[in-house]
């Protein structure tokens, strides 16, 4: 693999110590990473090396809820030798000797050819890029014609379909489409990469995933837990934007869309892309909840009117899923930390043992996204008695029963971008045809009504798919 310098804008953020740290120690200790690779971690704070280096020593040592296995000493430490710190404003324009951008690009000079390649990660608020932008190409650090130029950056992709659109024309101003690499962490999912494994590399189930066979389609993000001391950015933003028109949107796009003419990023890309862009926003199926007591957590707004909860029906414009509705839910404060894709099963007329208990019991397919990562069928079965009686059972497929450890997705979408491969990031139409949808649907915003924390959200949320025939289903049951 070709040396390169990961250049990390934000390394003692939050974003930088939970997931990309970790995520480098896990490359390295994997031999993904080339030997001599330079990494360069710029900030704010002003930090001794020795400073430096401990923090990201620490900050490797303390993600035990990342590695489910021990930290090496001698992978840590050789990985440590390649950090560097730039302590200096984002948004230093002046060209002075002490400007950041002037010392960075110093710095990998005196690097000379591992440097050549530069990967830039953005773990910074978005309303700095335009500054970094600026500065790099100042420095002429954006452009590189001895080696490659790529960009990383993440959620909050804009907050509406404007929004998203003014941050495409600033990236496109700095950067061609092919050197952005735009994060969404779900993508890097070994779980929603599995489903087009499941989909696309096997015959049988294909055939059958159309509106022919389906009558609908669930999707859940539910989690346990509240907004602990992220309120100061959910209270801007509210679970549809947080999670519903970004890993909830893939999620549907990875379950319905149609086989891609080959495995690469263009193909890929598009398939998912004409999903989002047919999905048919539905303002007036859109229920929000916002859990008991939310507005009494650090840095919440006491009056707010953000929701921890929503549930919205859509469908997809094609013929294919023609009439075939899909219900997507998630929350905070419910009763588990579950997520999961459930594709529900017409009963064909001709089943035998309707007359019995369980017998007009529907097939669901499950893709299991968290936790029991894997993908379950459930059937009806004889129960092993003199009468004839039927039982549900689950034929399935679970990652814990293989022994295999899933990599982490920041694990696997680093390594991505370093080979330059951006099947499992989002485009620039990708993002807009998200946001299309999501602004649609929230034209006539709904009150949030209250819910119990433990409960899977308002009395609302069941009617707007019991209207319909249908019930939820209990996450661990289906
Ligand atoms: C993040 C949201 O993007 O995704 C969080 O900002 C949410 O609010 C998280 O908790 C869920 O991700 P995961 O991987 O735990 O399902």
């Amino acid at each position: 693999m070709a040396p390169f310098a990961l250049i990390i804008f934000g390394i003692t953020g939050n974003l930088a110590q939970i997931k990309l740290l970790p995520a480098l120690y896990d490359l390295a200790e994997k031999n993904l990473l080339p030997k001599d690779m330079t990494i360069i971690g710029i900030g704010r704070r002003t930090l001794s090396e020795n400073e430096f280096k401990s923090y990201i020593h620490n900050s490797i040592h303390t993600a035990n809820h990342h590695h489910k296995h021990d930290v090496k000493g001698e992978v840590a430490g050789n990985l440590l030798s390649h950090f560097h710190y730039l302590s200096g404003h984002f948004e230093d324009e002046g060209d002075t000797n002490s400007n950041t951008y002037r010392r960075l690009k110093e710095l990998l000079s005196s690097h000379g050819k591992n440097c050549q390649n530069h990967l830039y990660y953005l773990a910074t608020y978005p309303d700095l890029y335009e500054n970094i932008f600026h500065s790099l190409e100042h420095f002429g650090l954006s452009k590189n014609d001895k080696g490659w130029v790529r960009l990383m950056i993440e959620k909050p992709l804009g907050h509406d379909l404007k929004s998203a659109q003014e941050l495409d024309s600033l990236l496109h101003k700095f950067f061609s489409e092919d050197q952005i690499f735009r994060l969404d962490h779900y993508l890097g999912k070994e779980t929603l990469q599995n489903i087009l494994t499941f989909r696309f590399g096997n015959g049988i189930f294909e055939p059958l995933i159309n509106f022919k066979h389906l009558d609908h389609i669930q999707v859940t993000a539910a989690e346990d837990i509240g907004v602990g001391k992220r309120g100061g950015y959910y209270d801007k933003v509210g679970a549809l934007k947080d999670v519903g028109q970004n890993h909830e949107l893939q999620l549907v796009a990875a379950a319905t869309m149609d086989a891609p003419g080959e495995f690469s990023n263009p193909a890929v890309t598009s398939e998912r892309i004409k999903i989002l862009k047919n999905l048919v926003p539905m303002p007036d199926k859109l229920v929000y909840g916002q859990y008991k007591g939310y507005t009494s957590e650090e840095n919440i707004d006491p009056n707010s009117k953000i929701e921890t909860f929503f549930a919205l029906k859509t469908e997809i414009n094609n013929e294919r899923f023609a009439g075939v509705p899909i219900y997507i839910r998630a929350g905070k404060k419910m009763p588990k930390y579950v997520t999961e894709i459930n594709l529900i099963f017409k009963n064909p007329i001709n089943r035998l043992f309707t007359h019995l208990e369980m017998g007009d019991n529907p097939n669901v397919l499950t893709y299991r996204v968290f936790p029991d990562e894997g993908i379950g069928l459930q059937i009806v079965t004889k129960n092993p008695a003199h009468d004839w009686l039927l039982e549900e059972s689950r034929m399935q497929f679970c990652y814990r029963t293989t022994g295999n450890e899933l990599p982490d997705p920041y694990e696997k979408l680093l390594y991505d971008a370093i080979q330059g491969d951006q099947t499992f990031f989002n485009d620039a139409q990708e993002i807009e045809a998200e946001w299309a949808f999501t602004d649609k649907l929230l034209e006539n915003k709904p009150s949030p009504i209250i819910y119990e924390p433990g409960t899977w959200g308002p009395q609302k949320s069941d009617e707007l798919i019991e209207q319909d025939g249908r019930h939820w289903l209990i996450p661990s049951e289906a």
